[in-house]
């Protein structure tokens, strides 16, 4: 009995040293000190013993089973602070680490381009004026000659907000120039960029709504000669010194005479088609329409209180997005506005 025991401690203590966690020593605690344990089994053969050897074999029984316990408690207290660094270390946060740096966006496509107009036109002394996009019928139409059941006032063309179709979005930014010329005296020299409304059906060269530039011009001795030379100017700065521009006569209202100016189409280079298909980009016209100018017409000046006798003027509205197209050689004008960030991360 006394090898036996013997046997049982070293065991034990053997065991107790291998158990990696709480789980396994449970398990050893059961197996060796509980009822149905090796101990126990031992101490129940103690009645077989003679008077004399009973005392001494129950104190070293009580011996090996205080060393066992002890034994247990020190793996148990191991074990947890085991875990416990290891959990510390898992979930530990190393403030040392670069925190992840926020990507900065750019301006949309669009906006750059008209940054870079709005620039070159400032260096020719142009001022830079903003407008209401709700407009008053008397602005967007009336002062700047368009009559009474002129197409362009028609409801199926133009956003009302009333029923007398006095208020609506304004078609167009021509508008501007009647609001500068009713607040400023001559000489003038304005650029109104901003956003434009028409019913329109949206393809690859029409949006609903879209941008135009304005400008005007006014002073004494102003020539069709200085409209040329300022939109030439311009267009070879934007679109580069070998530019192919053409002017074609037009009509608008507002101006006399009136003109509009092309660029060269950069899809199809002019030929009007790609690989024997109409071009998509200037549906086969070989030229992109970019703006409609003019002189402004005399009763235009009149309405707005400037003498046409004394002063004449230029003045342009053109498409931002067409220009930027040309600029940046995007070739459906859709994209422009789908803010697809394929599409705007390669500016
Ligand atoms: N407002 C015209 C349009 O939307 C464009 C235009 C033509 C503007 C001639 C002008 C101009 O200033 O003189 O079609």
């Amino acid at each position: 009995m006394k090898e036996q025991l013997e046997l049982i401690r070293q065991n034990a203590l053997a065991a107790l040293d291998a158990a990696g966690t709480p789980a396994a020593l449970e398990e050893l605690r059961v197996k060796l000190l509980g009822k149905k344990g090796e101990l126990t089994a031992v101490l129940k053969m103690m009645g077989k013993l003679s008077p004399e050897e009973r005392p001494v074999m129950g104190q070293m029984a009580n011996a090996v089973r205080a060393e066992i316990e002890a034994k247990l408690e020190e793996r148990k207290a191991a074990i947890n602070a085991a875990v416990l660094e290891a959990k510390l270390a898992e979930e530990a946060i190393d403030v040392t680490i670069p925190g992840q740096t926020v990507e900065l966006g750019h301006q949309h496509p669009m906006n750059m381009v008209l940054q870079e107009i709005k620039e070159i036109f400032v260096g020719l002394g142009y001022q830079v004026v903003d407008g209401p996009e709700v407009e008053l019928a008397s602005y967007n139409f009336t002062r700047l000659n368009i009559e009474e059941g002129h197409p362009s006032r028609d409801r199926s063309d133009t956003f009302y907000f009333d029923d007398n179709d006095e208020v609506l979005l304004r078609t167009q930014t021509s508008p501007m120039q009647i609001r500068f010329m009713e607040n400023h005296k001559s000489p003038l020299c304005m650029l109104a960029p901003g956003r434009v409304f028409r019913k329109d059906e949206a393809d690859a060269t029409h949006s609903p709504m879209f941008h135009q530039i304005e400008g005007l011009v006014v002073d004494e001795h102003i020539t069709m000669g200085n409209l040329k030379d300022a939109l030439i100017t311009i267009m070879r700065k934007i679109y580069g010194a070998d530019a192919q521009m053409r002017f074609r006569p037009h009509h608008f209202p507002f101006t006399e005479p009136s003109c509009e100016m092309d660029m060269q189409c950069h899809k199809c280079h002019g030929t009007g088609e790609i690989d024997g298909q109409v071009c998509s980009t200037c549906h086969g016209e070989g030229w992109i329409e970019l703006l409609g100018a003019g002189m402004v017409h005399p009763d235009v000046l009149a309405n707005c209180g400037i003498d046409p006798e004394k002063y004449s003027g230029f003045a342009f509205g053109m498409g931002l997005e067409r220009m930027a197209m040309g600029r940046l050689r995007i070739t459906d004008l859709r994209l422009i506005f789908d803010n697809d960030v394929r599409f705007l991360n390669q500016f």
